[in-house]
């Protein structure tokens, strides 16, 4: 197992990330800012050009808003195309697109690629945790972790303990938040776990009544901040997220549990067909530059 203490130096972790999207982004930026270095691979092309002025874009937006540590020098980052890169991993993080299938895969073949006693992490949004673990070489090696986005700001960090999860992994994810000075919240394993099977179905409900003709979108999010205290509108939420990756998430949710509450609304749908994908497209509930 990773020999990781709380409050290692920052170079003590060796990090890859698998999956150069939204979270992949964000929590490389989140690992850099804090001196960590960082294998971040992708099997886009797209997503591997454009990876590394979205750090460094991020970065900066940290450090303005005093989310990052001055007293740190920023960790390597290395992108890549080739799973062989993980080799040497104190830890690896997976964080590509919420299909099982998918998600088994790298699980399977990037546990055979580092050294036995390496912490393998999903930040899955609800597929259960004992599920991926099957497909690892050592399950107990496997950890959920729920980063949300952006991971530079927001400190708390949903933890999943697997069913076959074991001590010496959990000690080393504690390691690795600790250095990334995140507050972990361990919670036990199910679909969507804490925060996906309570805020999703929630997200859902609001697109509904958009779709619905009740209220606008803009309408849905002014009452849900001004009387309810959501912090950013459960549909600003959505575009954040990403509506691809919402209804993925909402699939998973509504197989694994059979509440009707988590079947994608047809107005989600018809975004996702359409491209209206949120902030990383430009458009979803809102419309955005840049
Ligand atoms: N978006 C959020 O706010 C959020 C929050 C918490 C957790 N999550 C979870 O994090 C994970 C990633 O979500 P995202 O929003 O970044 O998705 P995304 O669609 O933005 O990015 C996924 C990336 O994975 C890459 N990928 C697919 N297969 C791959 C493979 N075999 N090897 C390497 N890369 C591969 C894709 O090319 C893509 O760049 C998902 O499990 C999601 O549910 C998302």
């Amino acid at each position: 197992m990773s020999e990781n203490n709380a409050g290692d130096a920052p170079n003590a972790h060796r990090l890859t990330i698998l999956g150069a999207g939204v979270m992949g982004v964000g929590i490389a930026t989140l690992a850099v800012g804090h001196g960590v270095p960082v294998a971040l691979i992708d099997v886009d092309q797209a997503k591997r050009a454009e990876a590394e002025a979205r750090i460094a874009h991020e970065l900066r937006l940290a450090g303005l808003m005093g989310a990052l540590p001055d007293d740190v020098p920023t960790g390597e980052l290395v992108i890549s195309d080739s799973l062989s890169d993980a080799a040497g991993s104190t830890a690896v993080i997976e964080a590509v697109t919420e299909i099982s299938e998918l998600k088994e895969k790298v699980i399977a073949e990037v546990s055979v690629i580092v050294s036995p006693g390496t912490l393998l992490v999903s930040n899955t949004s609800s597929i259960p945790i004992d599920e991926l673990a099957s497909a690892a070489a050592r399950p107990a090696e496997l950890v959920g972790t729920h980063f949300m986005n952006p991971s530079y700001l927001i400190r708390t960090v949903e933890v999943i303990r697997g069913a076959r999860t074991g001590e010496a992994a959990m000690d080393s994810v504690r390691a690795l938040l600790t250095t990334l000075r995140r507050r972990p919240v361990v919670v036990r394993d199910a679909p969507g776990f804490v925060t996906s099977r309570v805020l999703h179905p929630m997200i859902n409900d609001a697109a509904r009544v958009v779709q619905e003709g009740t209220a606008t979108a803009e309408d849905v999010d002014a009452l849900m901040q001004g009387c309810l205290g959501h912090a950013t509108g459960p549909l600003r939420t959505a575009d954040l997220i990403g509506i691809d990756n919402l209804v993925d998430s909402l699939n998973v949710l509504y197989e694994r549990t059979g509440d009707s509450g988590c079947r994608p609304c047809d107005l989600l749908l018809e975004k996702v067909r359409a491209g209206d994908i949120g902030r990383k497209s430009g458009r979803g509930f809102y419309e955005y530059e840049g």
